[in-house]
């Protein structure tokens, strides 16, 4: 088809743009059909009178659009109009975007375990036996859905025997199963508030609203419990008894009966969320949801992600038979089952009792790491700043004096040298400006100094500038 644009001298858009906006428009009315060729630069140039360039800035405009492709040798064919992919995609709920990380900033960003902490001289030597031993074939073989059975009975061990565990990808997939099995869109579930915004988002995906019940000192607010459950119908409830993510609390003893006397009264289905559970730095161990209940109503989930390497994604939910046999169907149609190596090789990891030395050699090492977070922050961040005081886990929760916004602050932060994740990441129902989270497990003391050294100057220089900025006033009144 021959291309006769009316292009314009005097107009201000330039030639190039113009031809592009005409051919462009021939494609996209089907007038130039996808396949037909469009004249080689030199040819067009010469019908129009044009500089070959133009025509050349022309195509290139058409070619970043996708709407022509060029081939070497034989000339430009039409590629009609781009597939928009966006918009075939499903709504989904706007997540807050990662912070980026720089090099030099001290990132109290993350909640996983210090590299430097690895114990890789012990993880190869339970590879080499794994992949060395009699099972080796049998684990490269598809498995069963509710995970490779030697590792299901270790972790059995010491349940109840109505209980069955099902090996998940991490606790992250245990919650999106549990929630494909629990709820449809439209129900109501119960959550910490601030939570882990991994939960609040594998709910909001599907439908599912997510109330806040307020976490505390002591972790969840009991109290505020029973008309929760009442005003808002729900069936479930997750909970973080143990160093809570993101505040480090935890709930004490007579909190934890409570939770389950109001479960059991309502029906409630109780999700206890373990998986910091292994990092206690100090107080005394206390019973979990899961060993007080004996009515079965209590799921728990748990992973190895904080304790030993989240890079394998194993994690585990431990429940009534009837609930496992289920989550098992789901599992399947989501991913047939888990990777057996890396189960095998955490099986290993553990019988040869190489886990009980990692996990001592990081309770030494969280408890190192929490002591320097408590001292800098008491040491570095402005008179009226408020931090939990947690017993283990990876997290603490910073509240900081008004008028500070964290969100507003984080990059003056950045440029300061230090990250962390302001506290509107983990809100529910209740946003706190002031509020942010410090993940501490994975920074050595001397870099956790050192990083809220840095936060601690920029927090108090934001603090008297705004403090000495003169107030508003009051207009006068109109009269
Ligand atoms: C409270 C909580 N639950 C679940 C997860 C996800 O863990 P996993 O790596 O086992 O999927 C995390 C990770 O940070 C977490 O903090």
């Amino acid at each position: 088809m021959a291309l006769l644009p009316q292009l314009d001298n005097s107009s201000t858009e330039p030639i190039y743009r113009q031809l592009h906006a005409y051919i462009r428009q021939e494609i996209l009315s089907g007038r130039l059909a996808p396949g037909e060729r469009i004249p080689p630069t030199r040819e067009l140039a010469g019908q129009l009178g044009l500089n070959r360039a133009t025509v050349a800035s022309a195509y290139e405009l058409l070619e970043q659009e996708g709407l022509i492709r060029g081939h070497v040798g034989r000339g430009s064919f039409v590629a009609g109009p781009g597939f928009r992919w966006d918009e075939r995609f499903m709504a989904a709920p706007a997540s807050d975007p990662p912070i980026p990380s720089a090099d030099g900033v001290i990132n109290f960003t993350s909640a996983r375990p210090a590299e430097e902490l690895f114990p890789m001289d012990e993880f190869r030597a339970s590879c080499t036996e794994v992949i060395e031993g009699g099972e080796a074939v049998k684990i490269l073989q598809l498995g069963s859905p509710l995970g490779y059975a030697p590792l299901r009975r270790y972790l059995l061990a010491g349940a109840s025997p109505e209980s069955d565990v099902l090996v998940s990808s991490g606790c992250q997939q245990a919650f999106d199963l549990l929630q494909r099995l629990f709820t449809q869109p439209g129900d109501t579930v119960l959550v910490e508030d601030p939570i882990y915004p991994g939960l609040r988002n594998v709910f909001a995906r599907a439908g599912v609203r997510t109330v806040g019940v307020p976490v505390g000192p002591d972790g969840l607010d009991t109290e505020a419990l029973p008309r929760l459950i009442t005003r808002e119908r729900s069936r479930l409830l997750v909970v973080t008894p143990n160093f809570q993510n993101p505040t480090g609390a935890t709930m004490p003893l007579a909190a934890r009966q409570n939770l389950l006397k109001n479960a059991h009264e309502s029906g409630l289905i109780v999700v206890e969320n373990d998986i910091y559970g292994d990092l206690r730095y100090a107080g005394e161990p206390l019973p979990t949801l899961a060993q007080l209940d004996g009515s079965g109503l209590t799921l728990q989930i748990k992973s190895f992600s904080k304790l030993a390497f989240p890079g394998l994604r194993v994690g585990w939910v431990v429940g009534p038979r009837a609930v496992i046999a289920r989550l098992a169907e789901i599992k399947q149609w989501t991913d047939l089952h888990s990777d057996q190596l890396s189960q095998a090789v955490l099986l290993r990891f553990a019988e040869s009792g190489r886990l009980d030395r990692h996990r001592q050699r990081m309770v030494e090492a969280g408890a190192e790491r929490l002591k320097a977070v408590l001292e800098a922050c008491e040491r570095h961040l402005p008179a009226g700043t408020r931090f939990t005081r947690p017993q283990g886990g990876m997290n603490l929760w910073v509240r900081l004096p008004e008028p500070l916004d964290a969100s507003e602050l984080l990059p003056r932060a950045q440029a300061a040298g230090a990250s962390y994740l302001p506290g509107r990441y983990f809100a529910v129902t209740r946003p706190e400006p002031g509020a942010l989270r410090l993940s501490f497990a994975g920074l050595t003391p001397a870099a956790i100094e050192s990083g809220l050294a840095r936060l601690g100057r920029m927090f108090k220089d934001e603090l008297e500038v705004a403090r000495s900025a003169p107030s508003a006033g009051l207009e006068p009144a109109i009269v």
